[in-house]
């Protein structure tokens, strides 16, 4: 995708906006695996399933729905990318954020992302929420890699990719609520492997506290186009390996199922101070 994809997101924007049924999103959601019941909350929802959004893949992963759902939620019109298309599958960098440049051509300015992550800081436990204060891409990719594509800078600014005020409001909204919330360091990797001990100790060492496979690219294309990033990691398993059982996608279900919601309670009161 390379000067094509500002015009192509237009495009697509410029399609989707009728179908929306509200006048201009201010906030888009991605919602991680096992995340998507919180688009079920949205009121007065329009669905659109990414098969039908020229551009957008489709997610073969279970518990990431694939719909892009439009609405009102706690007085603030929004977009849910419900479901989340990843690199593992075969995609690029720039595949995966592109629905990041169509949520932005429909208005969004402000993106909230969310992933099922793995525990790198031993103290998180199955069921932990963590504000994401930073990352770490070790996706060995960009998704600006290529010929500029029109409105990026080419050498975009990362000294704050998660705003310092809607962190400080996440935690406010998790105060109010009662909800213990940390903050931590989000490493991204691409998968599909859950890690190795070896590399559960490499990530535990360069400073990470959650991993996961996605939100990286999305994140660096919002930053690029001067979207305000915040993010929560929803800690579903303790690092791989340190259980002594083995991991699987099940159990990473089963948690998001259980203790959702919690991440959605949050969501939402931080939402409602951004009203
Ligand atoms: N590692 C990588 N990705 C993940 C994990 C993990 O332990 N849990 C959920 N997504």
């Amino acid at each position: 995708m390379s000067a094509s994809a500002a015009q192509s997101a237009a495009d697509v924007a410029r399609e989707l906006r009728p179908r929306l049924g509200i006048a201009s999103p201010r906030l888009a959601l991605v919602l991680g695996s096992g995340l998507g019941a919180l688009a079920d909350e949205i009121e007065r929802p329009v669905r659109i399933p990414f098969g039908e959004i020229p551009g957008f893949k489709v997610a073969q992963v279970a518990g990431h729905k694939g719909a892009l759902v439009s609405g009102r939620l706690d007085g603030v019109e929004v977009v849910a990318l419900a479901g989340r298309v990843h690199m593992y599958e075969g995609w690029s960098a720039q595949d995966a954020a592109f629905p990041i440049r169509v949520v932005h051509a429909l208005g969004a300015r402000t993106l909230f992302v969310s992933n099922a992550a793995g525990a790198m800081n031993p103290r998180f436990q199955p069921g932990d929420l963590m504000a994401i204060a930073d990352h770490i891409n070790l996706m060995w990719t960009n998704p600006l890699i290529g010929p500029l594509t029109e409105g990026d800078p080419r050498f975009p600014d990362m000294s704050e990719p998660y705003d310092r005020e809607l962190r400080a409001e996440l935690h406010t909204a998790a105060l109010d609520a009662g909800i213990p919330l940390a903050d931590g360091v989000y490493v991204g990797l691409m998968g599909p492997t859950y890690e190795t001990p070896a590399e559960v100790r490499m990530l535990q060492r360069l400073g990470a506290d959650s991993v996961g496979m996605s939100t990286v690219p999305e994140v660096i294309v919002a930053r690029a186009l001067g979207m305000r990033v915040a993010g929560v990691s929803f800690i579903t398993n303790a690092a791989s390996g340190s259980t002594g059982a083995p991991l699987s996608h099940a159990e990473v279900l089963e948690v998001t199922e259980r203790a959702g919601g919690q991440f959605r309670t949050l969501v939402r009161r931080w939402i409602s101070r951004l009203a």
